[in-house]
């Protein structure tokens, strides 16, 4: 494990299952200890492939940007398995 994420959804929506999602990507171990992503999107639960913008960071982020692709990977009545797959132009 290199870090956790953190953060929360809301139900944006009441048509679809679409959500609000806030989160950072916080690092733990390594040279991105310390540092953060952080991502404010939309995010069309059930749709095979999500992308999400990354709106910044801290630490070796700082000035980040970029985008997130999510696809979930399981997924029963009380939770979730999701992969990111995060790219971002930084300048550290
Ligand atoms: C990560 O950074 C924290 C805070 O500076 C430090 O306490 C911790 O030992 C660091 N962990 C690693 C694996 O370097």
């Amino acid at each position: 494990m290199v870090g956790k994420a953190q953060g929360m959804y809301a139900y944006s929506s009441h048509t679809e299952i679409s959500l609000l999602m806030v989160l950072n990507f916080a690092f733990t171990e390594g040279k991105y200890n310390g540092s953060t992503l952080s991502v404010l999107a939309r995010n069309e639960a059930f749709s095979t492939m999500r992308e999400m913008p990354i709106v910044g960071g801290t630490g070796v982020f700082r000035f980040a940007r970029g985008y997130a692709q999510a696809r979930t990977r399981s997924m029963s009545q009380v939770e979730a398995i999701v992969e990111y797959n995060v790219f971002v132009f930084h300048y550290r």
